[in-house]
């Protein structure tokens, strides 16, 4: 039995005006409400209680290889550095999704009763069954989790299993801009950009709130498995993280193949590469927006 306690955000039984924003702008044929979890209610979709028991007790390995993440936070770029500098720098064209699948992907798109009007793409295993999906990977296994700390699979939390975890933030203020055009492209968000903000500043929006998440990782920062990266930093200096994560990884690459990778990995390249876009999702190029940092925040 989960020892892990929720409870469900009834809007109907709460005067929380940002409650009833919640559930009247991020309600969709897969998201039909939302529960919160732990008393840092971190936010999920009501269907994610399906799955709590089967991530706490997921079987993990010490060679899994994790990225751990706030969405919106450069996730998809840490994955692909990840992933070419666990696997001596091949450039790979298979989907990122798939070869670096997200653990529990299917907590956020409860496809049971969704219209026919999905694209067929979201009826894939990662979807419809991603523990299943992740869980037959080949080893080494590369796997994105967007879980705080609290939440992920027991083995982590207890030390009993020691996979490598990289961690990737970004300043709270991008996040949101970012987060905020995501939902826009996928069509999941009937409010405005102060409707938005409002929800992201009260983590009410599913794997919010941002804080209690950072802090939860911060945390666990003094395990040996655990590595913190900034998106600030990789955007300042590439190379310095890359050699940050080959080293974290025991890898060692010559400079001029890293000096390809730096430039495999930079915006420019990753806006055209088909591998780590999600086009049949966002519509073409919109899933690599901007991929800045904003000297200020007027959006
Ligand atoms: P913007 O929407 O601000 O452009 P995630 O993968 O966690 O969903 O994060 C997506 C954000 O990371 C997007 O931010 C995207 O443009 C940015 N990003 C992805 N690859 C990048 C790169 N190579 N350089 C800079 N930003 C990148």
């Amino acid at each position: 039995m989960s020892t892990i306690k929720y409870q469900k955000i009834d809007p109907n039984n709460s005067n929380d005006p940002i409650d009833k924003k919640l559930y009247k702008y991020l309600i969709n044929d897969f998201r039909k409400g939302y529960i919160e979890v732990t008393d840092k209610k971190y936010v999920f979709t009501q269907y994610y209680t399906e799955f709590i028991e089967k991530i706490e007790n997921f079987e993990v390995y010490d060679t899994d290889i994790f990225v751990m993440s706030h969405p919106k936070t450069g996730t998809t770029w840490t994955q692909e550095m990840v992933w070419c500098i666990g696997n001596n720098l091949d450039v790979s064209d298979e989907y990122l999704y798939l070869r670096f699948p997200w653990l529990e992907g299917t907590t956020q798109f409860d496809l049971r009763d969704a219209s026919n009007a999905l694209p067929s793409f979201f009826y894939n295993e990662f979807f419809t069954n991603s523990l299943e999906y992740v869980r037959k990977k080949p080893h080494p296994r590369f796997i994105k989790t967007q879980l705080p700390w609290d939440l992920l699979p027991r083995q982590i939390r207890t030390g009993e299993r020691k996979p490598k975890i990289i961690y990737v933030y970004r300043n709270p203020k991008d996040t949101c801009v970012s987060f905020y055009h995501h939902y826009v492209n996928i069509k999941s968000f009937g409010g405005d950009f102060n409707d938005f903000v409002e929800l992201f500043l009260n983590g009410r929006y599913s794997f919010g709130p941002y804080p209690a998440q950072i802090l939860s990782v911060f945390q666990e920062k003094h395990r040996n498995n655990v590595l913190i990266l900034k998106y600030e930093e990789m955007k300042r200096d590439l190379n310095a993280v890359i050699q940050e994560v080959c080293k974290f990884l025991n890898k060692n690459y010559s400079e001029a193949d890293l000096v390809k990778l730096q430039k495999h990995l930079s915006f420019e390249a990753m806006k055209t590469n088909k591998a780590v876009n999600f086009d049949l999702l966002f519509g073409e190029g919109k899933f690599m927006r901007a991929g800045i940092v904003a000297k200020k925040h007027d959006n």
